[in-house]
């Protein structure tokens, strides 16, 4: 079954070079958090380098749909933060487009306002997952109604908050952060506890803002009825963007390319720990720190990859990566292999299932577990007609896969790559030869 939503297409050749150096846009998680956190700090936040996803729009639109004053040109963000008890009730309903992280995080600060707001999405974000959010922002005093146990739309009678101590059972960054945002309007100390590391920029970005952030191994805790102060701040290039340059530069044969001032938030690194063990020649250049976060160049260049089993340890920290990973996996010698990651199924689209299906369009061998996927090496790609399930990531994915490929491919409903990277087919043909 096709799910296009766009009559848009765009067609791959194989890639016989690939050269240049590229900026990719801001960090879409970082871009988040800092307009969120921008709108109930005091002052003016002023962000560079904000990301150019319609992801990261979504969220300023429902900031504004909240009376917070944004305004935008090009890549430059200022945010008048209205302090903690700045936010208006919304008009209308907040459309949170294709974006869980704006529903959830948005959530967590919904949970704490002393008015009623209702947080829709499109046809995808309706069939996700939210009770992992609601539950612990219930606890702490917030009402929540979903439809069918747990979708969106949520309605969220906010309210005065109690801290709580959370005990995370899924490792999610949306969903730890929705409670550390909530915290933020409780009297007294949050807790939250990770099951495993996520990525942590809501916690880098609280204390960059002024609040009170203890972190002791997985235990993260925040001080309530914080006072943030806004700020001048910037976002380093994205590096789940970044991952499907670095996979098409490791596994095309001729290839040498320059990655400018990428995001190395050390939560975010699990692919280096993983590829460069592999046989992956890819070197880090010129470190720097901006507000807390680390950035840097990358050089990546053809290399021949072992491939191997992920360890499931690993995989949250991937996340976003697998999709890539398992294109890259035909490309290796001994293939990819992982499980432990049923979170994919309940991302914008069924992941391991557009993996697989489309993986096989190509003339892949693949084996599909609920929870993961075995990707054998060595595999010849042909060119294939791929459906990305409106799923921006898959799109890209079979973009990387396409420059492997014999023949032509095409990737049906293109503009999808719009919700984290508009840019990425004019930047990829732009070093492709
Ligand atoms: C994100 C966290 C991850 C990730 C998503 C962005 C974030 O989701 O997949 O693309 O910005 O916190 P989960 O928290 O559901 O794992």
């Amino acid at each position: 079954m096709s799910l296009f939503t766009s009559s848009k297409a765009e067609t791959i050749s194989t890639a016989k070079r690939l050269e240049g150096a590229i900026q990719l846009p801001g960090d879409k998680s970082i871009s988040h958090r800092y307009a969120m956190l921008g709108a109930i700090a005091e002052g003016t936040t002023e962000i560079h380098f904000f990301s150019s996803s319609a992801d990261c729009a979504s969220t300023l639109n429902c900031l504004k749909g909240l009376g917070v004053r944004i305004e935008r040109q090009g890549d430059v963000v200022t945010v008048e933060g209205g302090g903690m008890d700045g936010l208006k009730p919304p008009a209308r309903a907040l459309d949170a487009g294709n974006s869980g992280s704006t529903m959830r995080m948005l959530a967590g600060i919904l949970g704490g306002q002393r008015f009623r707001s209702t947080l829709t999405g499109d046809a995808s974000l309706s069939r996700r997952p939210m009770q992992r959010v609601i539950e612990p922002l219930s606890r702490m005093g917030a009402r929540i109604a979903s439809k069918d146990g747990g979708l969106p739309p949520l309605e969220i009678q906010g309210g005065p908050l109690r801290p709580i101590r959370y005990e995370m059972p899924v490792p999610s960054a949306q969903v730890k952060s929705a409670v550390l945002l909530a915290g933020l309007f409780a009297e007294g100390t949050t807790e939250v506890v990770e099951p495993a590391a996520t990525r942590d920029h809501t916690e880098l970005a609280l204390e960059q803002m002024g609040a009170e952030i203890g972190r002791h191994d997985r235990t993260i805790a925040v001080g309530g009825r914080a006072k943030l102060r806004g700020k001048k701040l910037y976002v380093p290039g994205d590096i789940s963007s970044a991952a499907f340059f670095i996979a098409a530069a490791l596994a095309v044969e001729n290839a040498d390319l320059v990655l400018r001032n990428v995001g190395l938030n050390p939560t975010r690194l699990a692919l280096f720990d993983l590829l460069v063990p592999m046989g992956g020649r890819i070197k880090v250049m010129h470190v720097d720190s901006l507000n807390g976060e680390l950035l840097g160049d990358l050089h990546v260049e053809s290399s021949r990859l072992r491939g191997g089993e992920i360890p499931v340890a690993s995989i949250p920290g991937l996340i976003d990566e697998l999709p890539v990973l398992a294109v890259l996996g035909t490309q290796t010698e001994l293939g990819i292999l992982f499980h432990g990651a049923s979170e994919l199924r309940v991302k914008e689209s069924d992941r391991i299932a557009a993996v697989a299906e489309n993986l096989r369009r190509m003339g892949a061998e693949v084996e599909e577990f609920p929870d993961g996927l075995r990707v054998p090496g060595r595999q010849k790609l042909h060119g294939a007609e791929i459906d990305p399930h409106a799923d921006h990531r898959i799109a890209m994915a079979f973009a990387v896969a396409g420059l492997l490929a014999e023949g032509s491919t095409v990737i049906h409903d293109s503009p999808c790559v719009e919700i984290s990277y508009p840019d990425f087919f004019k930047v990829l043909s732009s070093i492709t030869r």
